[in-house]
């Protein structure tokens, strides 16, 4: 049974997932896009982005005639009862969200319309975008054709957006439109979420504040953990104690490198700036971004204050990827770690289980290794940047007789310290302290005058 006509306007990560979600609920889906090259390739089943699970959803409802691709407005619009805006809103000069993809699509939604539709906000948009869309939209409003717009934020995670899209936390609708909210609410009925309907602007709010806390619990462990390197403590311990108060709940409180992505720096950012133009002093957001600027940094000065300094010396790198099970590299740590390494002269090696290709096209100066041994061999440091499953079943025996000095900088906590300083490392996590110290006898006071006043 065909459920709903939707439209998805940007066939991206979040448009590609959403359109296809929507086509398997039942609803006959057409995604657009610009991207000529993309949507030839989507209709040939080539799926431009690695994400598990979405390739076979694509190519399963397409062959049953949910789901089709195009290029033209005219042909995805007219008769359509929903428009999702999917567009990207990359980050602007001075870190505001940028509305040019998402101005475009409206217009072009607004002038193809024939009857009514409901334009859904899917992408992050700055707080009030949803009115400045219902105001380009009602310019080309001319009594034949009318529109309600709606903001439903998604809260997709790459390596898991098709599940998370199936399994949400909630829906979160946000209109003017109460009516035009309860309709958009009717195409996530089967999925049972909690429900929350509230005003375009509190519902684009929703999103950021999620992603800018969900930022701020990394930041805030990352941290206590430059905390504990100093007092002797071990972070994964405090994290572990830490997240079994069912008030702080133990998810995203990995200490390690920091986050990035294509959200969590772009939403943080463009809602500190948000806050400071419109006269808050977002102190918080601030701190939480530069901590997370700290964490990737704390690496090098692992590193050089075991190895004396970096210049010529050769480090191998484990991971490129933000985060494991995606090639994607926007804002990934590894890349600004690589480049503080190269400033300082040393000679960087890498291996990514997924995202070599899209390295070479970041990186410079740098040799793509074909494997991890050949990351470490001959190597001063290795240091692992991304939790692949696949490094965690390394063999480190033969790893660590391959390089030139044992050093091993964990940046993601994966390994046990004391199992790798007993396989000869040099081992260095994120929030443990350098070594665990053996307790030293302390000189007792027996016998000795100790002046009282
Ligand atoms: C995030 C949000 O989770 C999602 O709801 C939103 O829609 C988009 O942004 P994503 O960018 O896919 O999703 O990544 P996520 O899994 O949240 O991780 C973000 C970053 O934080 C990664 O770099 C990850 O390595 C890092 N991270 C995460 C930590 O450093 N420690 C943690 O405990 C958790």
């Amino acid at each position: 049974m065909t459920l709903a006509r939707i439209a998805v306007i940007g066939a991206g990560y979040v448009g590609l997932v959403t359109g296809a979600c929507f086509a398997e609920l039942g609803n006959q889906v057409i995604c657009l896009d610009i991207d000529a090259a993309k949507i030839e390739g989507l209709k040939r089943g080539v799926i431009p982005i690695y994400e598990p699970g979405l390739e076979e959803l694509v190519k399963a409802n397409v062959q049953r005639g949910r789901l089709a691709f195009t290029t033209s407005y005219d042909e995805a619009i007219p008769g359509t009862q929903f428009a999702f805006i999917a567009v990207n809103t990359p980050s602007g000069a001075e870190g505001e969200a940028d509305m040019t993809y998402a101005r475009k699509a409206a217009e072009s939604i607004a002038q193809a319309a024939t009857g009514h539709v409901i334009i859904v906000n899917k992408s992050t948009m700055p707080i009030g975008s949803g009115d400045q869309i219902a105001g380009i939209v009602a310019r080309y409003t001319d009594g034949t054709r009318s529109f309600s717009v709606v903001s439903n934020p998604e809260f997709l995670r790459e390596g898991s957006a098709v599940s998370d899209f199936m399994h949400p936390d909630r829906i979160v609708l946000g209109s003017t439109d109460r009516e035009a909210a309860e309709v958009v609410s009717g195409l996530y009925a089967t999925l049972g979420a909690p429900l929350i309907i509230t005003d375009l602007r509190t519902a684009e709010m929703i999103k950021y504040a999620s992603n800018a806390f969900l930022a701020t619990k990394i930041s805030f462990i990352n941290e206590i953990a430059s905390i504990c390197e100093q007092l002797g403590a071990d972070v994964s311990e405090v994290a572990r104690g830490m997240g079994l108060d069912k008030r702080i709940g133990p998810q995203f409180l990995n200490a390690g490198v920091g986050w990035g992505g294509s959200c969590f720096p772009k939403d943080v950012r463009a809602l500190a700036y948000m806050a400071a133009v419109n006269g808050c002093h977002p102190q918080l957001l601030r701190a939480v971004m530069e901590i997370n600027r700290d964490a990737r940094r704390s690496v090098l000065l692992k590193a050089r204050a075991e190895l004396g300094t970096l210049n010529e010396r050769v480090i191998g790198v484990l991971g490129l990827a933000f985060k494991p099970n995606t090639d994607d590299l926007r804002e990934a740590p590894a890349i600004e770690i690589i480049h503080l390494f190269q400033n300082e002269g040393a000679y960087v090696r890498v291996y990514d289980p997924a995202a070599m290709e899209k390295g070479r096209a970041m990186l410079r100066n740098v040799e793509f290794a074909p494997s991890p041994a050949a990351v470490a061999e001959g190597a001063h440091a290795l240091v692992v940047l991304t939790e692949w499953d696949e490094f965690r079943r390394l063999d480190f025996a033969a790893i660590r007789a391959s390089m030139a000095y044992p050093l091993l900088i964990d940046g993601r906590n994966m390994y046990s310290p004391a199992a790798m300083a007993e396989l000869g490392f040099v081992y260095r996590g994120m929030g443990l302290s350098a070594g665990k110290r053996p307790l030293q006898a302390v000189p007792r006071l027996d016998g000795v005058a100790v002046a009282r006043t």
